[in-house]
């Protein structure tokens, strides 16, 4: 797999990921913004679903000083996340771990401890837990509880629908959401699928493509996209109940917010 190849691959990730997430770009900037704010510049950060690395990327690229331990269950995509992350050496560990079953956490404190570097302070996710269940999503955000420090923080960036009791802008936020797939298609960006079918054909990935989806249609049809209808006061009720007393939104575009957790300072 040549440099160029990945490369080229993990920036037409970026753009077909904006194109379900027009404001993907803000939403980052926005948590890394509080992150400045809460932490400074020296911390670990967990990267819960990472992909193919992009967050973690970019955190890595405005705090120097930074750790991350970017987690995901996709074979290849940590593949990918692996190649990008590279060059970043000791400052971030990439590590295999399904984040609806209990041993995610220990997996991260492993690779903490393995790498020498200090308990997480805060989790990131962007655009991956709805593919929790509710059940699963409620003991990832008490798991993530027990990990962190005290003063510890979740940011949680996804599609959080409007529910029944929001018709209307649940509704706009569709029309809008598919306009913007449309137009980012016509530019002559990815979709999801067609991402997947460029990325299979790079002979490098090919296996491991194979593997994946074996795994991913394995845990169907239980598991896929089955949090997507969690609406956001899901999210927040499970954070309180996690123990993050102070848990709330911090910012929104229709039905794409983040989630916003923090534990108190002391465990007392
Ligand atoms: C749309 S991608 C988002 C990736 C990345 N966070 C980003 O913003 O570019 C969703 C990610 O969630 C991961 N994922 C889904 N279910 C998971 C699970 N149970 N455990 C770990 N990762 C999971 C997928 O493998 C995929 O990498």
């Amino acid at each position: 797999m040549s440099e160029d190849e990945i490369m080229a691959l993990l920036s037409r990730w970026d753009r077909q990921q904006e194109g379900y997430i027009e404001q993907r770009e803000e939403r980052f900037k926005v948590m890394f913004d509080v992150i400045e704010s809460v932490l400074g510049g020296s911390f670990t950060a967990i990267d819960a679903a990472c992909g193919p690395g992009s967050l973690s990327k970019r955190l890595l690229d405005r705090f120097p000083q930074a750790h991350v331990i970017a987690v995901d269950a996709d074979v290849m995509l940590l593949e990918l996340a692996r190649v990008s992350l590279a060059h970043y050496g000791e400052r971030a560990q990439v590590i295999e771990a399904d984040l609806g079953l209990s041993s995610w956490s220990e997996k991260v404190l492993a690779a903490a401890q393995a790498a020498n570097v200090d308990t997480p302070s805060v989790l990131l996710s962007t655009t991956a837990l709805h593919w929790l269940m509710p059940g699963e999503l409620a003991e990832f955000y008490g798991a993530a509880g027990d990990l962190l420090k005290p003063g510890g923080m979740v940011m949680n960036g996804d599609h959080m629908r409007f529910d029944s009791r929001l018709p209307t802008p649940r509704q706009v936020a569709k029309q809008v959401r598919e306009k913007v797939e449309q137009e980012t298609v016509a530019l002559g960006e990815d979709d999801w699928a067609s991402w997947w079918l460029k990325a299979e054909k790079i002979p490098r990935l090919k296996k491991l493509k194979v593997e994946r989806d074996a795994r991913y249609a394995a845990r169907q049809p239980k598991r896929k996209n089955s949090g997507e209808d969690c609406p956001v006061d899901f999210h927040v009720a499970s954070l309180r109940h996690a123990g993050f007393t102070e848990a709330g939104t911090i910012w929104q575009y229709f039905d794409n917010y983040i989630v916003f957790g923090r534990k108190p300072l002391s465990d007392e």
